[in-house]
Order: C-alpha cells, then sequence, then structure tokens
C-alpha cells in the first residue's frame, strides 16, 4: 500500500465534490479526488442530468401528439425508448468527459476507490490500487442513497428507485409511485407524458408537502390532465409480488386497499450516504437524521474535516453541495465564510414546471414576518402565450416596510430560467423599484419580473393590479 500526502482530500465526486476540486485546484492547493465510480454523482449519472434529459423527450413527445392544435400535422407518432435512453446518456457522457478534462488540467489527482477513514486524520483508499492518505484538509462529500420504507415485499423485483428507471428501455403499462414528492413527481410526469398509467401514493394530504399548496394543488390538475391519479393521505404498508406484477397494499381514508401495476417507483427520499466509510472509527459527529454535522462555515466537530451536500443533510440540491463546497474551500483557504440558505432557488422540472425562491406567504405568516405579495399570471405575457403557457403564473414578495424583494414562486413555463431574475434580485436586496427601473428584453417571459414589480406598486400595465 502506498502512503501519499495532500493539501486537500475530498471524498465524492459530485457536484459538491469536483467542483471543490477544481476550485481549490485553481487557488493552488495539491488535490486528491477520490470516488468508487465516474465522477459526477448522483445528479450527473443517476439524477439531475438524466432525468432532465427524460423530461425533455417527454416534453417533446407530447408537443407533438399536440402539434395539431398549432395547425402541425404528424403522422403516427411514435418514440423508441433505447434511443431516448442513449441520447440522454450521451448528454450525461459528454458531461463527465468535461468535468475529467478539467480536473486532469487542473492536475487534480483522481483516484478511484472506496475512502474509508482509519482515524480522525487518515483515510484508506481501497481500490484498484490500494492508498493510505494524509492530508492537511478533508472534505467529505460522499452525497445520499435512497431511502427506504420498512415494509413488507420491498425486495419485489417489480419495485425499482429512480436510479433504475433512468435505464429502463421497458415501460410498464402500469406505474404505482410511493411517494409524490420531488421524484415522484417528476417521473409521474416523464412516465405519463409517455403513456403510461401512473398511479402516485402520497402519504399527506397533497404531493409535493415542500411547496407553497396553491402551486401543488395546481399541480395535481394538471396530473390529471395527463391521466395521473393522485391517491393522497395514503400510506404503503406492503407490495404483494404476483406472478406477472405486484399489488401495492396501502391505508385510505381508514379504509385497507390496493392498486395492481407493472412496477413499482419507491420515491420516499434520501438519506445521507455514510456507509463505509468508516466514521465510527472517528470522532466525527453525525446529526439525528444520520447526516455529517457541520457548521455554517461546514466544518465537522474535528479539526480540518469538513462535509458538504446531501451528506450532510441540510438542502439536498445539487447547487447546494456546490456552494458548500466553495464556502468549505475558502475556509480552508483561510477566509472566513459562511453559508446563507436564506435565497436558495429550488426548480421542480414536472410539466409545468415550478420555481421558488426566499420566502413564502405560509413561511411569511408562520414566521410573522410583514409581507405584500403580487400575482402575475402569464396571460398577460406575449412569449408565454407563443410557448402555449398561459396557464402559468408568477408570485412576487415583498417586506413593505424595507420595500426589498424577499421571496418569488413561478408556475409554468421556462420557471426554471425566470427564478435566476428573481434570485439575483432578492440575494442583493433589491427592491421593486429597482426591478422597474431594469429593462427587460421583449419578448421574453423575463418580462413577467418586471411586470411584478411594476404590480407590487399597482403600476403593471399588463393586468389588472
Ligand atoms: P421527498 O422527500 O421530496 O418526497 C417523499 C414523499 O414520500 C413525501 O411526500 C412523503 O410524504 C412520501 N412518503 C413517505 N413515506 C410514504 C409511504 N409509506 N406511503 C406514501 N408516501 C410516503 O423525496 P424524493 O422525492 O425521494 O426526493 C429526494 C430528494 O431529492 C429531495 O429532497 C429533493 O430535494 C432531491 N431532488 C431534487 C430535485 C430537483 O431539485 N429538481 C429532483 C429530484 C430530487
Amino acid at each position: 500500500m502506498e502512503r501519499i500526502s495532500a493539501d486537500l482530500l475530498i471524498i465524492g465526486a459530485g457536484p459538491g465534490g469536483y467542483v471543490s476540486a477544481i476550485y481549490a485546484a485553481k487557488k493552488g492547493l495539491n488535490v486528491i479526488l477520490v470516488d468508487a465510480k465516474r465522477v459526477g454523482g448522483t445528479c450527473l449519472n443517476d439524477g439531475c442530468i438524466p432525468t432532465k434529459a427524460l423530461v425533455k423527450s417527454a416534453e417533446l413527445y407530447q408537443d407533438i401528439l399536440h402539434a395539431e392544435e398549432e395547425g402541425i400535422y404528424v403522422t403516427n407518432p411514435s418514440f423508441d425508448m433505447a434511443k431516448i435512453i442513449d441520447k440522454k446518456d450521451q448528454v450525461k457522457d459528454k458531461l463527465i468527459s468535461g468535468i475529467e478534462y478539467l480536473l486532469n488540467k487542473y492536475e487534480v489527482k483522481l483516484i478511484k476507490g472506496l475512502a474509508s477513514f482509519e482515524n480522525d486524520t487518515e483515510v484508506l483508499i481501497s481500490g484498484d490500487e490500494n492508498y493510505l492518505i494524509e492530508a492537511s484538509d478533508i472534505i467529505i462529500a460522499t452525497g445520499s442513497k435512497t431511502k427506504h420504507i420498512p415494509i413488507e415485499g420491498l425486495d419485489s423485483k417489480f419495485v425499482v428507485d429512480s436510479e433504475v428507471l433512468l435505464n429502463n428501455k421497458n415501460l410498464p403499462k402500469t406505474m404505482n409511485v410511493i411517494g409524490g414528492g420531488i421524484i415522484g413527481m417528476e417521473f409521474a410526469f416523464i412516465y405519463a407524458s409517455f403513456g403510461v398509467t401512473v398511479n402516485v401514493i402520497e402519504f399527506l394530504p397533497r404531493v409535493l408537502p415542500g411547496v407553497d399548496k396553491e402551486f401543488s394543488m395546481r399541480l395535481m390538475r394538471f396530473a390529471k390532465k395527463l391521466n395521473i391519479t393522485i391517491l393522497t393521505n395514503a400510506k404503503v404498508t406492503r407490495i404483494e409480488e404476483q406472478a406477472d406484477n405486484a399489488l401495492v397494499h396501502f391505508e385510505h381514508k381508514g379504509k385497507e386497499k390496493s392498486l395492481e401495476c407493472d412496477l413499482v417507483l419507491e420515491a420516499v427520499g434520501r438519506v445521507p450516504l455514510i456507509d463505509g466509510l468508516g466514521l465510527e472509527k472517528t470522532t466525527i459527529e453525525i446529526d439525528i437524521h444520520n447526516g455529517v454535522k457541520v457548521d455554517s462555515r461546514m466544518k465537522t466537530n474535528v479539526k480540518n474535516v469538513y462535509a458538504i451536500g446531501d451528506v450532510t443533510n441540510i438542502m439536498q440540491l445539487a447547487h447546494v453541495a456546490s456552494h458548500q463546497g466553495i464556502v468549505a474551500v475558502d475556509n480552508i483557504l483561510g477566509k472566513d465564510k459562511e453559508m446563507d440558505y436564506t435565497n436558495i432557488p429550488a426548480v421542480i422540472f414536472t410539466t409545468p414546471m415550478i420555481a421558488t425562491v426566499g420566502k413564502t406567504e405560509a413561511i411569511c405568516k408562520e414566521e410573522e414576518i410583514p409581507f405584500e405579495v403580487v400575482k402575475v399570471p402569464y396571460s398577460a405575457n406575449g412569449k408565454a402565450l407563443i410557448l402555449g403557457g398561459e396557464a402559468g403564473y408568477m408570485k412576487l414578495l415583498r417586506n413593505p416596510d424595507s420595500k426589498k424583494l424577499i421571496g418569488g414562486m413561478i408556475f409554468g413555463k421556462d420557471a426554471d430560467n425566470l427564478i435566476a431574475s428573481v434570485t439575483v434580485a432578492i440575494t442583493n436586496g433589491l427592491t421593486a423599484h429597482d426591478l422597474q427601473e431594469t429593462i427587460f428584453a421583449h419578448p421574453t417571459v423575463q418580462e413577467l419580473v418586471h411586470e411584478g414589480a411594476m404590480g407590487l406598486d399597482h403600476q403593471a400595465i399588463h393586468f389588472l393590479d
């Protein structure tokens, strides 16, 4: 076994780990990055990027099915799932090779293997070659894995997680989704768009419990249009494997019920990935949710050991992991930097999309924060109508005293892009007046942000405020 040392050892090459590695190397640190799999982590290999590639194909297929409404005629449209998955893999492979190229260019030593702490300062790597690494600083960025509910029958061959679905070339006729959270709803829309009959079984009274109630209720109506059946207040209790399919048993409104299907997607959350990391040989503290405990500087309780991303279980979002990585590296470099979670944007890639940043009306009420809100309909925007997005709308919230914007929620086309301008405004303490004085290009959906800012002062031009 070879003993090597480095300024910085990063365990896990997902959007937390690889971003930290490139950033640290560019700042002059000698970096070792370890991962048992290809770089990119869940996000690039089995999560964000592949899912969004499938969303694109699913939406394109739906657009083709409805092309007649736009005066375009397509005879017998069909799709080839194997090709769709190949296309998704091409996108993923291109991004991964790009990251590998950059790591190499910036002289990050990439080691393929499993990392396990020997003690607070040394890490053993087992792979094709074995190493014992001693580094001045260590960042744990091992991510998360699918959470399993403790019920009978989950080991059935008919039960899969989202990572398996991403490579599934044979679509089922019927799929039951356990959990109407982000993963459950994104896959429900993808599969239903390709004609699969989808049932979503959600424990709580509504899907996407983390978003504004009005938004999740509205999304449920769109789901219905795509023949997605949503059962809320329903708790899955058992999976029964039958000869050719599975029977999902659940409690619904006090009654025992069951629904047959060809495939079951388990999407009830993700948990920090710390298996095999040898944390028991260290004094690193774990929190009650099994995440590695960190402070706002991403430091664990052990000097020179940091943790970032899903393994901390603070916010399971790739862009949060990347930013936490930069905060950790800056602290390693001697800057005093803290992570601020107040204005983190989040996008749910259903059809329509939902994007949020900052405070919602519900949070403001709960935290007794004064707020003013404006609701801007997409039907007031030319580009949104061209895109067929008239059902969308945006809400902007501001503090009535400081006049600063404090929240934005968008339901509709282009929401993933639109949320960026709202995030920039909120993060930088801009007021509605600042946005009113900003010129937005026409015709774009972004003009809705300007309209919203105008509407907060009852100056909207294109809708009644
Ligand atoms: P989630 O926490 O979003 O949703 C899980 C859902 O399962 C909850 O609504 C819960 O009430 C329900 N549930 C739990 N036990 C149940 C049972 N026995 N029967 C029925 N329903 C049950 O978890 P999800 O969707 O697996 O996503 C994991 C993480 O991945 C999320 O925290 C999210 O932040 C991240 N993610 C983000 C994406 C994005 O930013 N676009 C995309 C996909 C995932």
